[in-house]
């Protein structure tokens, strides 16, 4: 289902991904890179990406309706968490922030870019291995320093396996049992939680996932509903 292009050193394997969707590379392409030098992440972030990490973009052509396509956000979330239990000691398990933040321990381990290039998506994945970004606004780890034994390449061969799968099921089956298997590492219904823009921030509780995934909080306004954005859940 996958054919892996493996480089040593890129900018970014979403925007090498983008170039060959462009010039019209099949379904299935991924780009492996062992190091990027302009790795991005949502919200024009940076994304931190010295060698020994792992950075991939899955290529994906698929005939699904474009308001779907946020979907395969959930649907790269819980593969790359299947593939963290995978390579994780038994006692730990992935768990999963809205949208599609992977965490281990509370530290996010895993990131997902979603892109659309014209009718294709790329789907960016960086998972932390051995090296975390410090001083960030939030807690990071990584595979080894959570008791994992795993190599880079090992981590992508089991994620493009759980990636397969999930996607088989996505096409079958739609939206539902994506959001069931994200909702079972998910917040607990009635973490509090805060989102929104600096001036317009959005307190509530979580109330669970709509059926297209956006987010759902009780506010003291009543329920809303969010599309977009990220969120902060106040340490327990
Ligand atoms: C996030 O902000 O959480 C998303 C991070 C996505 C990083 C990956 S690494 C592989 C791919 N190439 C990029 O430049 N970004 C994504």
């Amino acid at each position: 289902m996958f054919t892996v292009q493996h480089l040593e050193r890129t900018g970014s394997t979403n925007d090498e991904a983008r170039r060959q969707a462009l010039l019209g590379a099949p379904h299935g392409t991924v780009v492996h890179a062992d190091e990027q030098t302009a790795g991005r992440g949502r919200r024009e972030r940076a994304w931190f990406s010295p060698p020994g990490n792992l950075y991939i973009s899955v290529l994906l052509r698929l005939p699904a309706a474009p308001a779907r396509i946020p979907e395969l956000s959930f649907v790269a979330a819980v593969a790359v968490a299947d593939t963290v239990d995978r390579l994780l000691p038994k006692h730990l398990r992935a768990t999963l922030k809205w949208p599609n933040d992977v965490l281990v321990d509370g530290g996010k381990i895993a990131g997902i870019l979603l892109e659309a290039v014209d009718d294709a998506v790329i789907v960016g994945i960086g998972l932390n291995v051995l090296l975390a970004p410090h001083n960030m606004a939030y807690k990071t780890t990584t595979l080894v320093s959570a008791g994992g034994i795993a190599s880079v390449d090992g981590a992508r061969d089991i994620l493009l396996e759980r990636l397969g799968a999930w996607l088989t099921i996505w096409q079958a089956d739609g939206f539902a049992p994506i959001r069931t298997a994200w909702l079972a590492r998910g917040h607990a219904i009635g973490t509090p939680m805060r989102t929104g823009s600096g001036n317009h921030p959005v307190e509530g509780s979580f109330a669970g996932l709509d059926d297209d995934g956006a987010l759902l909080l009780n506010t003291p306004e009543g329920q809303k509903r969010i599309v977009a954005g990220d969120v902060a859940v106040p340490p327990v």
